[in-house]
C-alpha cells in the first residue's frame, strides 16, 4: 500500500500508535521556558519574559529581526529573482521519531538517509534538522505567522541547519545563515470525506482519543517521503527573521509556503488533547504553543507570486509602495 506522508496522515499515525509506545527520555527538553501560564505558584517564563530571565537570551526582548511576524500581504514585494525552492531527498524514503516534547509535536529525521533543500532565497544547502507542529486551542489561533492579522489553527515548521558552513544544528543556530525554516500553515476540510482516506480513520482516532492518551511517547516512522509534507505549490513567502524559541537567535530565513496543509476537525481535536506534562501529572493541553507576532521594522517580505506589479526596492519604501489586491493569490 502506498501511504502518502502528508503531515495530516503524520499526526494522525502518531496519535494513534503513541498510546503503546516507550516513553522518551528527558534529553529533548529544550530549557526552561513555557508559551503560556504553567500551574499556579510556580514561575516559568512566558514569551514576554524569555528574554529577562537569561542574559543569554537577550535577543527575546532587544532583537530587532525576530520572529514569527504578520504577513500584511500589502507589505510584500514580488521578486522576479527568486527561483523555486529545491528539495532533494535522494530519491531515498527517510525514518523519523515523532516525540511530544511537552512543548511541541515534534519529528526528528533519522540520520541514515538525508534530506536537504537549497535554492529559493537560500544561498546554502540545507540539512533538516526536525519537523515541528504548532496549533491552537480554537481554529482562529494556533500558527505563529499571521497572514493579515488572521492566524490558523496550525503551523507545521520544517527546521533545517546550514550544512555548506556548520557542524550541526547547534553550531548553526548561533551562526549567520544557519538556519532555513519551510512553513506551511495548517488548515481545516471543510468538505467531509474530502480528505486521503486510511482504513478506519476516525474509529481509531476516537478509540485513541477515548482512551488516557499517554503523552510522552516516542513513536518510530518509517518510509516518509518528505516530498509528500509539501503542498502542490511553487509559490512562497519569504524574510529574514530569528528561531521563535529562546535564545531567538537571529540566524533564520523563512520560508512560507502558499498553500496549507489540512487536518480533520477529529485530527485537531485530538491534538488538542495532547498534554504539556507526563501522564501521571495534571493535565495541561500543549495547544496554543505560539510566540506572539514580533514587529517587521527595517525588514522586507519576498515573494515569487508574480501579483503582476513589480515591488522596486528593498527594504523600505512602504509609503511609495503600490498597495496590492494579492489576498486572492494566497493560501488557495
Ligand atoms: C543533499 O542531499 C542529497 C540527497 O541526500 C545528496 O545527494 C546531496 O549530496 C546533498 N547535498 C549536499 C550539499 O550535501
Ligand atoms: C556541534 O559542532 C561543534 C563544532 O564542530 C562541536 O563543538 C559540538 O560539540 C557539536 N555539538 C553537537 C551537539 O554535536
Ligand atoms: C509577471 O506577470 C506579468 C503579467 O502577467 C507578466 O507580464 C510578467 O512578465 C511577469 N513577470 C515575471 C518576472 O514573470
Amino acid at each position: 500500500m502506498h501511504v502518502v506522508w502528508d503531515i495530516a496522515v503524520i499526526l494522525q499515525t502518531y496519535i494513534i500508535c503513541t498510546s503503546s509506545a516507550q516513553p522518551i527520555t528527558s534529553k529533548l527538553d529544550d530549557g526552561w521556558w513555557a508559551y503560556k501560564d504553567v500551574v499556579q505558584g510556580s514561575f516559568v517564563p512566558v514569551p514576554s519574559f524569555w528574554g529577562l530571565v537569561n542574559s543569554a537570551w537577550n535577543l527575546c526582548a532587544i532583537g530587532k529581526r525576530q520572529s514569527p511576524i504578520d504577513i500584511e500581504t500589502s507589505h510584500m514585494i514580488f521578486d522576479p529573482y527568486l527561483t523555486p525552492l529545491r528539495l532533494n531527498t535522494g530519491g531515498h524514503k527517510m525514518g523519523g521519531t515523532m516525540y511530544n516534547t511537552g512543548k511541541h509535536v515534534s519529528l526528528r529525521p533519522d540520520k541514515a538517509h538525508l534530506v536537504n533543500i537549497s535554492g529559493g532565497p537560500l544561498g546554502y544547502s540545507y540539512r533538516l534538522e526536525e519537523v515541528r507542529v504548532h496549533f491552537g486551542s480554537e481554529d482562529s489561533q494556533g500558527s505563529e505567522h499571521l497572514l493579515n492579522g488572521q492566524g490558523f489553527p496550525g503551523e507545521v515548521q520544517l527546521i533545517h541547519y546550514n550544512q555548506d558552513l556548520y557542524a550541526n544544528y547547534s553550531e548553526a543556530a548561533k551562526s549567520p545563515h544557519g538556519i532555513a525554516v519551510v512553513s506551511i500553515f495548517i488548515k481545516h476540510h471543510t468538505v467531509a470525506g474530502d480528505w486521503p482516506a486510511v482504513g478506519g480513520t476516525a474509529q481509531k482516532v476516537s478509540a485513541w482519543a477515548m482512551r488516557q492518551p499517554s503523552n510522552y511517547d516516542a513513536f518510530l516512522l518509517m518510509g516518509l517521503n518528505i516530498a509528500d509534507l509539501y503542498p502542490d505549490t511553487t509559490r512562497y513567502i519569504t524574510y529574514e527573521g530569528s528561531i521563535t524559541i529562546p535564545p531567538c537567535y537571529e540566524t533564520s530565513t523563512w520560508i512560507l509556503i502558499n498553500k496549507p496543509v489540512y487536518v480533520t476537525q477529529m485530527q485537531m481535536h485530538s491534538l488538542r488533547l495532547l498534554s504539556q506534562n507526563e501522564p501521571y501529572k495534571i493535565f495541561l493541553s500543549m495547544s496554543d504553543n505560539t510566540r506572539p507576532t514580533q514587529p517587521l521594522l527595517q525588514r522586507c517580505i519576498r515573494t515569487n507570486i508574480n501579483f503582476s506589479k513589480q515591488g522596486r526596492d528593498c527594504p523600505n519604501n512602504r509609503a511609495l509602495r503600490p498597495q496590492y489586491r494579492v489576498n486572492q493569490w494566497l493560501l488557495k
